[in-house]
This record gives C-alpha cells, sequence and structure tokens, in this order.
C-alpha cells in the first residue's frame, strides 16, 4: 500500500506529464493517480486544483462566477494588446466571461439554431461520401491511406464551411491559417517566432473574413454569416465581435471533431467486438457516438479561474484559484462509469462531461453528433477490412486527444 508522500508524488509527476508535451498516447492512468489522492487535488507545486471526480467537474462548469483561464493567462503578457493574435483570441466566445458572455451567446445561439443544424443533414450526408469516395479511390490499390488527412481533418473543415458559408475552395486555406493562430491560445507555452506567425495568420484570415462580410452584406445567403452580418446591420453586434465569433466558430468547428473521428476509428480497431456490434446493429449509432466521445474524450480539460470563494469536494477553494477541470479524467470516473475503461458503445450510465458544461457548454455539441454519426458508420461499413499499417502518431498538442496521422489499409 503507497503512503500519502508516494501517492502525491505520483500526481505531481502525472500533472507534470500532462502539461508537457508531447501528450501521452494514453493519459487515462495518470488522470487516476491525480483521483487516488482527491477527487479535488490541490497541488502544492503548481498553487492550482486538479479536478478529475465527475460529479465535481459537472458541478464546477455550472458554477456562475468562473472565469475563462485562458483569457487570465493570456492578459498576464504584458504587451498582449501588441499582438492581433491574442486581441483577437480573447474576443473568442470561449474566452468570454460574463457579463459580456452571455450577451454573445444568447445571440450566437439565436443563429446557430437545432434547425439551422437539422437542415444541414443532408449536405453532411453528400460531403462524408465525397470525402469516403477519395479515401476508397486512394486505398483500391492496397497502399495504406491517412485516414487524418483524408477524412478526419478535411471532412469537418468542409462541412463548417457550409454551415458558415465560407467558400469551400477557401477552407483549407483558411484551416493552414487557423493552425498557424491556434498555437498561441490558451497562454500555453510558446516561441517568439510563433507568437509572429500567429500574427500574420490572424491579419490574413481577417482580410478573408472581412472580403466574405462584404459579399454578405451585399448579397445575403442562408448561411450562418449573412445571419450574424444582419445583426451588425441592427445595431446587436459589433464589427469586432462579428470576426471574433466567425473566426472561433470556423475553428471550433473542425480541431475536436477531427480528433473524434481519428480517436474512434481507432478505439474502434482496438475492441473489435464492439465494431462488429455497430456494424451488425446500425440502431446503435447514437449511444455509439456518444460513448466514443466519453472514451476518448477530444478535447481533455479546460481552466477556470475561481471568481469567488468556493466549497467543493470538502475543500475551501480561494477566490482567484487556477482550476484545471479535466473533462477527460471525469469521463472516465468509476464512480459514475462503472469499468470506465471498458468500450461499451450501449452503455447508459449518463451524460459524458465531452462537451464541457454550464454556460460554456458547446455550443456545436449537436453539429459534432450529426457529423460522427454520419460519417463514423459509413466508413466501417463501406469497408470489408480496416487495417492499422504502419505507425500511427498522436498529436502531441497537450489538451487535445487525437491522431496526426493514422496509416489504414482498407479492403473493399
Ligand atoms: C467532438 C467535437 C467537439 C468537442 C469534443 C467539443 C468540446 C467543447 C468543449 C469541451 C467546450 C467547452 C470549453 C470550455 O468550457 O472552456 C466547447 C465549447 C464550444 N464549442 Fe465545441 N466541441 C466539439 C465540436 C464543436 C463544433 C463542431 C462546433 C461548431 C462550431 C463547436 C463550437 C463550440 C463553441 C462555439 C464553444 C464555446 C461556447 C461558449 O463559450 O459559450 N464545437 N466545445
Amino acid at each position: 500500500m503507497p503512503s500519502q508522500e508516494e501517492l502525491i508524488e505520483e500526481a505531481e509527476a502525472a500533472l507534470a506529464k500532462l502539461g508537457t508535451p508531447p501528450m501521452p498516447v494514453d493519459p487515462y492512468p495518470l488522470y487516476e493517480a491525480l483521483r487516488r489522492v482527491d477527487r479535488v487535488y490541490r497541488s502544492p507545486v503548481l498553487q492550482a486544483y486538479a479536478v478529475t471526480g465527475y460529479e465535481e467537474v459537472s458541478q464546477l462548469a455550472k458554477m456562475p462566477n468562473m472565469k475563462n483561464g485562458g483569457r487570465a493567462a493570456t492578459i498576464r503578457r504584458e504587451d498582449w494588446e501588441e499582438h492581433d493574435s491574442l486581441r483577437l483570441f480573447l474576443r473568442a466566445l470561449v474566452t468570454l466571461d460574463p457579463p459580456e458572455h452571455t450577451a454573445l451567446r444568447s445571440l450566437a445561439s439565436s443563429v446557430f439554431t437545432p434547425s439551422a443544424i437539422k437542415r444541414l443533414r443532408g449536405s453532411i450526408e453528400k460531403i462524408a461520401e465525397q470525402y469516403l469516395d477519395v479515401l476508397a479511390e486512394q486505398a483500391s490499390g492496397g497502399a495504406p491511406v491517412d485516414l487524418v488527412k483524408l477524412v478526419a481533418s478535411p471532412y469537418p473543415v468542409a462541412v463548417i464551411c457550409e454551415l458558415l458559408g465560407v467558400p469551400s475552395e477557401k477552407g483549407m486555406l483558411f484551416y493552414e491559417l487557423a493552425n498557424d493562430w491556434t498555437r498561441v491560445w490558451g497562454g500555453g507555452a510558446y516561441t517568439e517566432e510563433e507568437l509572429a506567425r500567429a500574427d500574420e495568420a490572424t491579419k490574413e484570415l481577417r482580410g478573408h473574413f472581412e472580403e466574405l462580410f462584404r459579399d454578405r452584406r451585399a448579397q445575403p445567403r442562408e448561411d450562418l454569416i449573412s445571419g450574424l452580418v444582419a445583426e451588425v446591420e441592427a445595431g446587436r453586434l459589433s464589427d469586432e465581435d462579428l470576426m471574433g465569433l466567425s473566426t472561433f466558430l470556423f475553428i471550433a468547428g473542425f480541431e475536436t471533431t477531427t480528433n473524434l473521428i481519428s480517436t474512434s476509428v481507432w478505439t474502434l480497431l482496438e475492441n473489435r467486438d464492439e465494431l462488429k456490434r455497430w456494424r451488425e446493429n446500425p440502431d446503435i449509432t447514437a449511444s455509439a457516438v456518444e460513448e466514443l466521445i466519453r472514451h476518448g474524450t477530444p478535447i481533455s480539460g479546460t481552466v477556470r479561474l475561481a471568481g469567488e470563494p468556493l466549497h467543493i469536494g470538502g475543500h475551501d477553494i480561494p477566490e482567484n484559484s487556477l482550476i484545471f477541470l479535466m473533462t477527460a479524467g471525469a469521463n472516465r470516473d468509476p464512480a459514475q462509469f462503472p469499468d470506465p475503461d471498458r468500450l461499451d458503445l450501449t452503455r447508459n450510465d449518463g451524460a459524458h462531461v465531452g462537451f464541457g458544461g454550464g454556460a460554456h457548454y458547446c455550443l456545436g455539441a449537436n453539429l459534432a453528433r450529426m457529423e460522427a454519426q454520419v460519417i463514423l458508420p459509413a466508413l466501417i461499413n463501406r469497408f470489408s477490412t480496416i487495417e492499422i499499417e504502419g505507425t500511427p502518431q498522436w498529436r502531441t498538442a497537450t489538451g487535445l486527444h487525437g491522431f496526426d496521422h493514422l496509416p489504414l489499409v482498407l479492403g473493399k
């Protein structure tokens, strides 16, 4: 039986690994190491709280006076206002605190409606078909094909372009610019060179979006950008918030879904019985996707700053404390999900926290669900065999769980 000191040592080592790239392939034992000490663990080294208990994460996410940790970390840099990449990041919906967040979220929800998402279903099916055709064609000679490059990346980009009204031929260019920009998000470690590149990318991205806004102002269409431009015309949205919201929606629309698709395929290949079960029972699709989000949580967590003193899990947390809400860890909490490491596509233990919770609950959750519910069954049923060939490459960025490359050999 390890002593309390040994357990704390393991917990600190786990925190260090989770916070330093490369992100481990299997981070789940690290969350367990933290939970073994406390579901709300106060790190003496980081002077912060790491929360891995499902109930505690759910409650904290819903507490009203919690501020965004990425915002707090970004404005700690004295010259942040001189960098457009940081200024525009701080206009992203997810980084705003109330009351600004409340007003903008309500406006975003008024254009990002369930019916707007439902209307997309036909287009999403067509886009999925298109990317699976390319995958099948490239795989037909028997050579390995990269699932990330051919499907998991471009498919969500194409879907978010369709929803927003970004011309499809510009999707992958915006994607590259967005990748340069997001390197400086969240106040994590980045070099001055990366910051300069992020500023350049932000400038270029702004230019493209400004052109789009001009187009839609002149000729509105049935897309989300037209809806947001109309809000500016009506005086309910500022030009800078239009830019912050549109660019963030674009990025939020692909980054995570890409990870969900690649991790899900890999997880299914590691759990062949469940793969077979899904192929034989197409009606389990909705619960299968929920379970894959729980099991492979694409965003590992989020950081908050306590806006007031809090009491949770037997702890008094002082105002201004940094709190890591480790949603990936909470999604494997055995107190909520019995035998949590087991993939069970029809599991019904309750809602996962993969989309966060409370005021910042993922605005695109239903879109992400629909994208996965369309592409995953289409993919597993299209190919008679799916095998990994070569070495899959995990993403190294901390906080994200997915692949950079997933080479597959596919049977007709
Ligand atoms: C599997 C895919 C996805 C996952 C796992 C995911 C996860 C999350 C999480 C955990 C948050 C909360 C972040 C926080 O509290 O700090 C969030 C927020 C958000 N997500 Fe997603 N997301 C996904 C897909 C999408 C898509 C497709 C969109 C579409 C544009 C989207 C739009 C947003 C927006 C706008 C927010 C900010 C909401 C706010 O701050 O009020 N997400 N997402």
